[in-house]
């Protein structure tokens, strides 16, 4: 079985088709799925369109990108409150984007804290998003203590020092898409270096669709494709990926109920 650790099928993109996008990804033998909160506006509505999936686990937190006013910015009594939902599984996505945000990022360091604290608190992992940040993104991981929560660098596509960094933290590394893109090269070369006992796979659907599909709209039953690939890189069966990525994500997330049997 596959597991998606980072999607969003309560995007709209996909939502409006939630059925039949799990359906599909259930076919194509991905028997379980992460959906990651960007904001707590949208929570509610999060949980309301996954509710009847109980291969569904959610997140909760503030995407990095969210610009909001100073009064609706997360608090961790806020987080805390949210997170202690029994579908809650991890904190984020969080961390840090400094591509997408101009001018000074105090608050974005700042957020990035309150998650991982949030974590620490409730013994709940982080998920980690990072663009163009590396360097801040390791440093607040080591000194907010993450390795105490433990946590993920999502939609992985960093170079092999920030990935043997964030690993010596405790935190797994993981792939989406752009590892089977053809431009991709000096990624898939840092995916060769990862050890397979700290990667896991994602779509981060509805975006970020994989070869030969880029540029449609993604679903998680398209997740097989960034594991066929890793397979490649590893010189292992899809088998052995599809096992050894959903044990990493049991290790990592034991909240979630991730059910046994369904064979790729
Ligand atoms: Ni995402």
């Amino acid at each position: 079985m596959l597991i998606d650790s980072h999607c969003h099928v309560d995007f709209p993109d996909l939502s409006e088709d939630i059925t039949g996008v799990v359906m599909r990804a259930r076919s194509a033998g991905v028997s379980h799925f992460l959906c990651v909160s960007v904001n707590l506006a949208d929570f509610p509505r999060m949980v309301e369109i996954t509710a009847p999936f109980e291969d569904i686990s959610l997140s909760v937190g503030v995407h990095p990108n969210e610009t909001l006013s100073h009064d609706e910015e997360p608090d961790a009594n806020t987080l805390l409150n949210l997170a202690t939902h029994e579908r809650v599984v991890a904190i984020g996505e969080t961390g840090l984007d400094y591509f997408r945000s101009e001018g000074a990022l105090d608050w974005q360091r700042d957020r990035f804290a309150v998650h991982i604290a949030v974590g620490k608190a409730l013994q709940k992992p982080v998920i980690v998003h990072c663009r163009h940040a590396a360097a801040d993104t390791v440093e607040l991981i080591k000194t907010e203590g993450a390795h105490e929560c433990g946590g993920v660098m999502h939609c992985f596509a960093e170079d092999w020092a920030t990935a043997r960094e964030v690993i010596d933290q405790g935190f797994y590394i993981s792939f989406s898409g752009i590892l089977t893109f053809k431009n991709a090269g000096e990624l898939r070369e840092v995916a060769k270096k990862v050890p397979l006992d700290r990667i896991l796979i994602e779509t981060d659907s509805p975006y970020l669709a994989p070869h030969p599909f880029r540029g449609k709209t993604n679903e998680p039953a398209l997740v097989r494709y960034t594991a066929e690939c890793l397979a490649e890189l590893k010189g292992i069966t899809l088998e052995e990926v599809a096992q050894v990525t959903s044990d990493n994500f049991s290790t990592l997330f034991p909240l979630a109920k991730v059910s046994k049997g369904l064979h790729i």
